[in-house]
């Protein structure tokens, strides 16, 4: 039998200073919820648009609740003392075991908390600094795909200072490389936002302007007429995948309005595909897992042409949704892993990959005497 004082806290970090805040607050609470109370504490951790930390009066509390009435606290970089203390000085510091970041896109999921989280000495589920600071930028994530020759949609990476001093010439390679329509977004967001579909070019000078207040670098990018596939990877040195899925977006693509505002989206589990495609995605997923030096999870979206059957990988989410009907649980559910044993899971290669890291030296043992010279 565990007895409650046995059971690790979990420190579940939601909201955040990104545009996906709302979205991370439903992740979150569907994470609590399956965080088996028998064997974990969970402790909420809200950040706000601001960049507040909060806790809660106890893990019973709503997740706004937490974000308007909660205690003030920060998170030290000190690996030895706790976790959390009170920014009021008041009353002990909170110690953690382990964190679940559940915040997507910037301060979330791009390496910076991941950063924070190594500095204060913490295991945490997800992708590391490096892992996450990659899948966050769909520039270099195309890079280093290629280097392993994974396939990706043809694109153009303009920087926004070269946009912003010299439109004509970028208009120009833009038209030299592709025929509309393309797509223009920004390279380190997510939720379709700042993206547009451009179909001529009256539409190209608008949507680089656009995705240039959301980034410092954007992806041009042929427009594929494809389904999207997405796969589920779950895993630290031996990543595995789940069956596939098929989104069918109801708008023209999978924008934020059919991601969040309106229904009649469709996710289709299983991806009605062959058996040899399916094999092909769980393939490619699982080699891009390991080209972008993920640890933990990651859902891969792929697209499928439809003319031709040719698979191009779209992107990666090292942090996807996780609410209770979102495609990475429910690809997992799918494939034989229930959504609580999926939490349990997450939070074991947590625990694994810091051990992992725990067992590299970081200082080196100087000789006998070497001390003087360096004080000289
Ligand atoms: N090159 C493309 N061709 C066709 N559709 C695209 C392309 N790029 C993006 N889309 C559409 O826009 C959606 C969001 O794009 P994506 O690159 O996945 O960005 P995000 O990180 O915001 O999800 C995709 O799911 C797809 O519907
Ligand atoms: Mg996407």
């Amino acid at each position: 039998m565990t007895t409650p004082n046995k059971r690790l806290r979990v420190g579940v970090l939601f909201g955040g200073r990104s545009g996906e805040h709302e979205v991370s607050l439903a992740s979150a609470a569907s994470v609590i919820r399956g965080l088996d109370p028998d064997k974990y504490e969970a402790i909420p951790i809200g950040i706000t648009k601001e960049g507040h930390w909060l806790i809660g009066a106890g893990a019973q509390k709503m997740l706004p609740e937490v974000l308007h009435h909660g205690q003030r606290v920060m998170m030290t970089a000190d690996p030895t003392d706790a976790a959390i203390v009170r920014l009021d000085g008041h009353g002990a510091g909170q110690r953690l075991d382990v964190v679940f970041p559940v915040m997507h896109g910037t301060f979330g999921e791009d390496g910076t908390i991941q950063g924070l989280l190594d500095l204060a000495g913490l295991p945490f589920v997800g992708a590391g600094v490096l892992g996450s600071a990659i899948g966050m930028d769909k520039d270099v994530a195309k890079r280093l795909l290629q280097v392993a020759k994974i396939p990706v949609v043809p694109w153009i990476t303009v920087h926004r200072h070269e946009w912003e001093r010299n439109p004509k010439e970028i208009q120009k390679a833009i038209e030299k490389k592709f025929k509309y329509p393309v797509f223009v977004k920004p390279a380190t967001l997510g939720s379709s936002v700042g993206m547009t579909k451009v179909h001529s070019r009256a539409e190209l000078a608008p949507a680089l302007n656009l995705a240039s207040e959301f980034a410092l670098k954007i992806l041009v990018e042929k427009a594929m007429v494809a389904r999207e596939i997405e796969v589920s990877v779950l895993g630290n040195n031996d990543p595995r995948a789940s069956i596939a899925g098929e989104i069918v977006p109801h708008r023209e693509f999978y924008d934020y309005a059919a991601k969040y505002l309106e229904e009649g989206t469709q996710l289709l589990i299983p991806a009605k595909l062959k058996p040899a495609q399916v094999k092909e995605v769980q393939a490619l997923a699982v080699a891009a897992f390991r080209a972008l030096e993920l640890s933990g999870m990651a859902r891969v979206d792929f697209f499928l042409e439809k003319r031709g059957g040719k698979l191009f990988l779209n992107e990666v989410n090292t942090i996807p949704g996780f609410t209770s009907i979102s495609m990475y649980p429910k690809l997992w559910e799918a494939s034989g892993i229930p959504f609580r044993q999926l939490i349990d899971r997450l939070i074991e290669l947590a625990l694994e990959q810091h051990h992992e890291k725990a067992r590299t030296k970081y200082q080196i043992e100087l000789p006998e005497g070497a001390g003087g010279a360096l004080e000289g």
